[in-house]
């Protein structure tokens, strides 16, 4: 282990899964098929963070603002969420995977929102990895909605502003009960966090990996977990305390 490093295994890892429309292009091939294999890296990353023993993955699978994109590819996108759910939750089942729905589900069609549903019920018992995904999901809609209820608790009379704290923003979120997240991903290169968790990572190490989501397989998980093992968290002490607390 490096002197440095915490050594520990994350508890939670976020992921944005980006560069599956150029994982396809670089092949000569459609939108959606790079979409297509970027469900089979969702299949074998979590079957590793379940193996690996990491209690939270937190998977950014469509945005609030990919419903920009054009409607075509938004279709094929919510068919593979749809199909995809059905086919995995028995293994998901197996492997005790708890699947958590974040985001404006109630925007995504009536029959996606269904499988995602049957899927999430079917995997409520289990009590291993959870799995996060987040559909037509933004930070920004996620802080508004958690703002506009408290917001109503404080007009009712529930909740007193000046009782407002750190923990009741918390509660509000779609990760209500959850530990933040410890390392976020992002494949395909790109520096920028796009609407994610903004709150949640407040003290998350970061990884951008140029890798392209559909190539990104266990191997490139380790590596992160490895990268993330050699940071020093200090969460604003200095490293002499840090390491003092490590001993004791
Ligand atoms: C990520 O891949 C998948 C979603 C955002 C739904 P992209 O489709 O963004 O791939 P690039 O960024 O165009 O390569
Ligand atoms: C971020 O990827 C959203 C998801 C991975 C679901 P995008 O490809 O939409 O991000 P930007 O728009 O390039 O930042
Ligand atoms: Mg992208």
């Amino acid at each position: 282990m490096h002197e440095k490093g915490c050594g520990e295994t994350p508890r939670h890892i976020a992921i944005i899964m980006d560069g599956n429309g150029r994982w396809a292009r670089e092949r000569l091939r459609g939108r959606s098929e790079g979409h297509a294999e970027g469900v089979n890296s969702v299949h074998s990353i979590t079957k590793a963070a379940s193996d690996l023993g990491v209690k939270y993955l937190t998977l950014y699978a469509f945005s609030t603002e990919n419903w920009n994109r054009p409607a075509a590819e938004v279709d094929t996108l919510m068919h593979l969420i749809g199909s995809a759910i059905r086919k995995e939750t028995p293994e998901l089942v197996t492997n005790n995977v708890h699947i958590n729905l974040l985001g404006d589900i109630d925007r995504l069609p009536a029959e996606v929102h269904a499988d995602l549903e049957a899927g999430r019920k079917a995997t409520e018992h289990c009590d291993g990895l959870n799995l996060n995904l987040c559909l037509s999901y933004s930070s920004r809609w996620e802080l508004t909605e958690a703002v506009r209820r408290i917001a109503a608790e404080a007009k009712e009379g529930t909740l007193a502003p000046e009782d407002i704290d750190e923990q009741t923003i918390d509660s509000h979120l779609a990760t209500a009960g959850m530990p933040d997240p410890d390392l976020l991903i992002r494949t395909g290169g790109e520096l920028r966090i796009s609407n994610f968790l903004l709150w949640q990572i407040a003290y998350s190490e970061l990884y951008f990996t140029p890798v392209l989501w559909p190539d990104f397989g266990p191997s490139h998980l380790i590596d992160a977990i490895d990268v993330f093992r050699n940071r020093e968290r200090r969460f604003g002490k200095t490293s002499e305390q840090v390491k003092n607390e490590s001993i004791l």
